[in-house]
């Protein structure tokens, strides 16, 4: 939920902590600061607002200062202010939090008690002072630290008695060191130390991290631990808008090699590889996550009960932050897959520890290597995606998607279902997907956006697939351009919905799939009667009368695997200039963030 960089070494400091925490937006935008450190004094800046606004107000620090900590913020305990936002002091030690301390007024109570006093309204600043109040050497500060403090933390450290020296620890919130040459670096996510260095090393629960310019020592309740040392392989440019406009606009345009790499990886002498995981011998697969990555995980229910209808495989999906704190009854042949591209929703990842916890077989679907998920989890099908900045997930529930169909197709074929020849027509359809997929990105989407950025009020209808893709269809467009939406089974309008159609209340019609497309005709053309406008989205193989619709936009027809993917798309690209139209900060929502590690 906030993004956290740390920096030892001799290029400036300031220059290095500002950087990094625009890469770092994405994950909190309500206000950003930092604290720097140089032979004479701890310095700390803080600013209400965009990177930007604490950018002016360091310009002009001169380079003497050797180290540093910033921090952008998406607020959880206090309301959004220079006083609330990080880094936080009490006493000896300045520190920036991301995470949320469950146990922060108790502890607040106790240290009230012996002497300390608070000046904000944060759970962070209670840090500070339980740090500073341990009466032993800072490495067992932090160890005491770590025992008292209940919830999730990502921390880095200043004291105020020793300069050039940064600490870190963490739980259930992401934390890196970036090694460099005689500089290292603290932070949430890679893409802040890719300018520098692509060496980096995980830090794991119960450690505490000390780094220096030229050392970085780890360690446990056991001692001194030794690290790998990982290479990330993504590039700065991953991690750069490389010409768009906007980060959602690059990474809709990234789909189309995601296909090709996706291919390479998954696909080997012309056969699944065996880095698809093989599900086959689970007959009871619960699928978790939260919000797209959910919606992703409908699609995947989906497919298996439409293939798998032989009876051998009961398929179940929820959100989370439900499935967390219901019953569950496990077999030895229970599979869960949890669906994740940040690794760190607490949700998803408390359903993962759960099902761990009770021995449970565990699959996670996750673009984040490093990520709390991609570790824990038993088997793992990384995602492949590289970076996504961008708030509003697109190539994430793409990557995703295609990910559970490739999961499925390899699952109906090793059962039988898809014979050789449709196992191999699967096989080269996926070859040309990024063909089919290219056509689309040609089609001029702000003739749609034009005629419905204005609405109050726009809603989907669709049935089977073309519902569980309308969700994520609906969840994008109101989502970046804050226009109210629904989506609504075709068949259900005449239930209820229909009541809220008006004379010219959008409605997209989402009909791809050939047996039901008679009926969600007759649907669509139900709320035309009432009033609506209606847009189409289908695909090539229908006749139908097109003046029924004020837009259609025809799809390529692709296998049922592969249909989801392609019809994701266009409403992609109609929320992208529905929210451009309307002037929205495309790349961050507003009260959204990327990485929702709180619950
Ligand atoms: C919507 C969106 C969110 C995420 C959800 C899960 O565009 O991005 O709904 O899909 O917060 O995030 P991850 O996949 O990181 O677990």
């Amino acid at each position: 939920m906030c993004g956290i960089v740390g920096y030892v070494g001799s290029r400036n400091v300031t220059n290095v902590l500002v950087q990094g925490l625009k890469c770092l937006e994405y994950r909190g935008y309500d206000s950003a600061g930092l604290a720097i450190r140089n032979n004479k004094e701890l310095k700390i800046i803080k600013s209400v607002g965009k990177i930007k606004n604490l950018e002016e107000k360091v310009k002009g620090i001169d380079g003497d200062y050797n180290s540093g900590i910033g921090h952008t913020r998406w607020a959880t305990h206090g309301e959004v202010n220079e006083l609330n936002c990080h880094p936080h002091s009490n006493t000896n030690v300045t520190l920036v939090h991301n995470g949320i301390i469950e146990n922060f007024r108790e502890l607040r109570k106790e240290l009230e008690l012996i002497g300390y006093s608070f000046k904000t309204d944060t759970d962070s600043e209670i840090i500070a002072a339980l740090i500073d109040s341990y009466k032993g050497s800072k490495y067992d500060a932090l160890i005491y630290a770590q025992i008292k403090l209940k919830g999730s933390y990502a921390l880095a450290i200043m004291f105020e008695d020793e300069k050039d020296v940064l600490y870190a620890m963490r739980k259930d919130s992401p934390l890196i060191v970036g090694i460099g040459n005689n500089e290292n670096f603290l932070a949430s996510d890679i893409s802040v130390i890719l300018p520098y260095t692509k060496k980096y090393i995980d830090i794991e629960e119960g450690e505490v991290v000390k780094v220096t310019k030229d050392n970085v020592i780890v360690y446990n309740e056991t001692g001194k631990v030794i690290k790998d040392v990982r290479v990330a392989n993504w590039t700065v440019e991953d991690a750069q808008k490389n010409g768009y406009e906007h980060f959602m606009l690059k990474e809709m345009n990234e789909q189309i090699d995601l296909c090709t790499k996706l291919y390479n990886k998954f696909i080997e002498n012309d056969n699944y590889s065996k880095d698809i995981p093989d599900i086959s011998q689970y007959d009871k697969i619960d699928i978790v996550a939260c919000g797209s990555a959910y919606y992703a995980g409908c699609v995947g229910k989906y497919l298996i009960e439409k293939y798998v209808c032989d009876g051998s495989m009961q398929v179940n999906v929820e959100v989370a932050s439900e499935y967390r704190y219901k019953h569950h009854f496990y077999t030895s042949s229970s599979l869960l897959i949890v669906i994740s591209q940040s690794g760190e929703t607490a949700d998803t990842l408390a359903c993962l520890r759960m099902a761990n916890k009770l021995n449970v077989d565990t699959l996670a679907i996750v673009n984040i290597p490093s990520s709390s998920i991609a570790k824990e989890a038993k088997m793992v099908m990384p995602m492949l995606a590289g970076p996504e900045i961008a708030v509003a997930t697109t190539k994430g529930y793409f990557t995703q998607v295609l990910e559970l169909s490739l999961i499925i197709q390899k699952l109906c074929y090793i059962k039988g279902i898809i014979d050789e020849s449709s196992k191999n027509n699967l096989i080269s359809e996926f070859f040309s997907l990024k063909d089919k997929i290219t056509s689309l990105y040609d089609l001029d989407y702000s003739i749609v956006a034009n005629k419905v950025y204005d609405k109050e009020h726009i809603y989907f209808i669709g049935r089977c697939m073309d519902y569980v893709l309308g969700m994520e269809a609906s969840l994008k467009l109101k989502e970046i351009s804050y226009i109210h939406s629904d989506i609504y089974p075709a068949g259900e309008l005449k239930h209820g919905p229909i009541a809220l159609i008006e004379n010219e209340t959008p409605v997209f019609c989402i009909l791809t799939e050939k047996e039901i497309f008679d009926k969600s005709l007759s649907n669509a053309i139900e709320a035309k009667s009432r009033g609506a406008t209606l847009y189409l989205i289908t695909t090539d193989e229908f006749e139908f009368d097109q003046d029924y619709f004020e837009y259609v936009i025809t799809l390529p027809k692709v296998n049922d695997f592969y249909q989801a993917v392609v019809n994701i798309i266009p409403f992609q690209f109609i929320a992208y200039e529905t929210a451009k139209k309307k002037g929205c900060d495309i790349d961050k929502p507003k009260n959204l963030a990327k990485s929702v590690t709180v619950e």
